[in-house]
């Protein structure tokens, strides 16, 4: 578990974590709403090169982007039913190369593949968050 005290810590921890991905990683993350998946998911795009500004996909709910791998950026947010979920196709994308980060994973538990790493970001207090890896 890492404590982190600013976003900008968040974004440097992630920034550190992509060092060790490759071509076929999946990370879901989970945590409520503020508790800094976003900003995790910008450090590790940066990580990775990506010079796009990563935001959540607010419309589309994925958004690609390319660094040293393509990079799939799902956000659950939106879908309340895994049937939503499961319209989307993305376990098709499990299939891909790439680095695939869903937010709101929780959302889809049962459809995560095994080799999901999981990362959990809690909401201490205004500006700490404990940040969860298994
Ligand atoms: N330690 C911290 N880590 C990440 N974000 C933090 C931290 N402290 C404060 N924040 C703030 O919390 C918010 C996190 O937003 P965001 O990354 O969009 O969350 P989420 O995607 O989980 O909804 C940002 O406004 C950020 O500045
Ligand atoms: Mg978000």
């Amino acid at each position: 578990m890492v404590v982190t005290r600013n976003a900008e810590k968040t974004k440097a921890f992630g920034k550190k974590l992509a060092v060790s991905f490759n071509n076929k990683n999946i990370i879901a993350l989970s945590g409520d709403l503020g508790a800094g998946k976003t900003t995790l998911i910008q450090g590790i795009c940066e990580g990775l090169g990506v010079k796009d500004y990563v935001t959540s996909p607010s419309f589309t709910l994925i958004n690609e982007y390319h660094g040293k791998y393509p990079v799939f950026h799902i956000d659950l947010y939106r879908l309340e039913m895994i049937e939503q979920i499961e319209e989307l196709g993305i376990e098709e994308y499990f299939e891909k190369d790439g680095i695939i980060i869903i937010e709101w994973a929780e959302r889809m538990k049962k459809l995560l593949p095994q080799n999901a790493k999981r990362i959990k970001i809690e909401i201490i207090d205004e500006n700490t968050r404990n940040i969860i890896c298994n």
